[in-house]
């Protein structure tokens, strides 16, 4: 929610940065200037002062918590956003296993953005792609029996959730069994980290750019098996190196994200504060099916494409069948009811309506009426 004239609410429903709680924001405004009366800003602390250094503390402390890490993982909070860490991703894991293969999962936009970079990494015949969604639009999972899947690959990778498709791989809806059960799985969780239970039995590592659900934009997190520190490839660039940034004092390799830390934690904390990780799930859980029921109540009006058990909590992605031109007004004229950011991604057109965990169940009835009414 953000600010709006005569005392209504915009309803904002961004796909990322996302959209914070008031509380933390009047936070942030409070500290912006002075924190804790020191005199600084947060902005303007050294990164290696004890000011600095226990809110670092504090942001991974409740990080841990919120999502529940097991204490063999750490948890790393850097630069860069998610996009850092497909590079990351390689050139820390590839080496796991003597072939230095890797397993790709392409099911959507930033899997597929994942891969590409990956491509200038890995020999061809070692980058294994497993399945490739596009041929159906990114809306349904192909069938695992057509699947390539290598027990020799050093890693699995994926992503969780989808951003732009609308499409959110969980507990229930994936044939885990079908791949090898020691086989280190990484997940893109940027979009929907925080909104449900991570099985950390399956995870070896899970990371996000925080602006969706964590934070403001400006940060990563990683959260890794520490057994998996320490097998970097020699050409690893500086930033990528989990096992030099986890060996620097405080695990601060470089100058990072101070203020964005900072209210990561800030916001983090008030979501521990309110119930953790269930009140988040099940309120993931709510709202999206209040508006997947318009969608599916409308009577073929409007269509959400995506397989009805792959469909995001997070980022509801549908249309209105077959205009264009009413999808145009249906955006330009929600404004007027104060609802914006609703418009889908230049590759999946349409609309798309995130809600992250900072909505306010008033914002979804707000929306849910307009697109009855519309
Ligand atoms: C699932 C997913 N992965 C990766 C990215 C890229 O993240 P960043 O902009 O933090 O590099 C995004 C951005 O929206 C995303 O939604």
């Amino acid at each position: 929610m953000t600010g709006g004239d005569e005392g209504k609410p915009t309803w904002n429903f961004s796909a990322g940065p996302c959209i914070l709680p008031r509380p933390v924001l009047d936070c942030c405004a409070r500290d912006m200037i002075d924190y804790k009366g020191t005199g600084q800003s947060v902005m303007e602390m050294s990164h290696r002062k004890p000011e600095y250094t226990d809110i670092l503390k504090m942001t991974k402390e409740e990080v841990r918590r919120f999502l529940e890490v097991p204490d063999d993982y750490t948890v790393m909070l850097n630069q860069g956003g998610a996009s850092n860490i497909y590079t990351a991703v390689v050139k820390n894991l590839i080496g796991l296993k003597p072939a230095r293969k890797a397993m790709y999962m392409t099911t959507g936009l930033w899997s597929g953005q994942c891969i590409d970079e990956a491509r200038k990494f890995i020999e061809p015949a070692n980058l294994i792609e497993v399945t490739n969604l596009s041929r159906n639009g990114f809306t349904q999972l192909t069938d695992p029996k057509t699947w390539l899947i290598d027990p020799e690959a050093s890693y699995l990778h994926m992503c969780g959730n989808e951003t732009v498709h609308g499409f959110e791989i969980t507990e229930d809806n994936f044939p885990w069994d079908i791949f090898p059960e020691d086989m280190v799985i990484v997940s893109d969780m940027s979009s929907n980290i925080g909104t449900r239970k991570i099985n950390w039995k399956r995870f070896s590592c899970v990371y996000a750019g925080a602006q969706k659900n964590m934070g403001p934009a400006g940060a990563n997190v990683v959260i890794l098996k520490k057994s998996l520190l320490g097998k970097a490839q020699r050409d690893t660039p500086f930033l990528c190196d989990w096992t030099m940034f986890e060996a620097a004092p405080q695990a601060q390799l470089n100058t990072p994200p101070c203020w964005s830390i900072y209210v990561m934690g800030l916001n983090v904390s008030y979501m521990n504060q309110n119930g953790g990780l269930p009140t988040y799930d099940a309120k993931a859980e709510k709202l999206s099916s209040m508006i997947y029921d318009v969608i599916d109540q409308s009577g073929g009006y409007y269509v959400a494409k995506v397989d009805k058990k792959m469909r995001s909590r997070i980022n509801i992605v549908f249309r209105i069948c077959h205009s264009p031109a009413f999808e145009q007004r249906l955006i330009v004229n929600a404004q007027y009811r104060k609802i914006i950011n609703i418009r889908g991604h230049i590759a999946n057109p349409g609309f798309r309506v995130s809600i992250y965990n900072a909505m306010p169940e008033a914002g979804v009835v707000a929306l849910c009426e307009y697109l009855r009414d519309f």
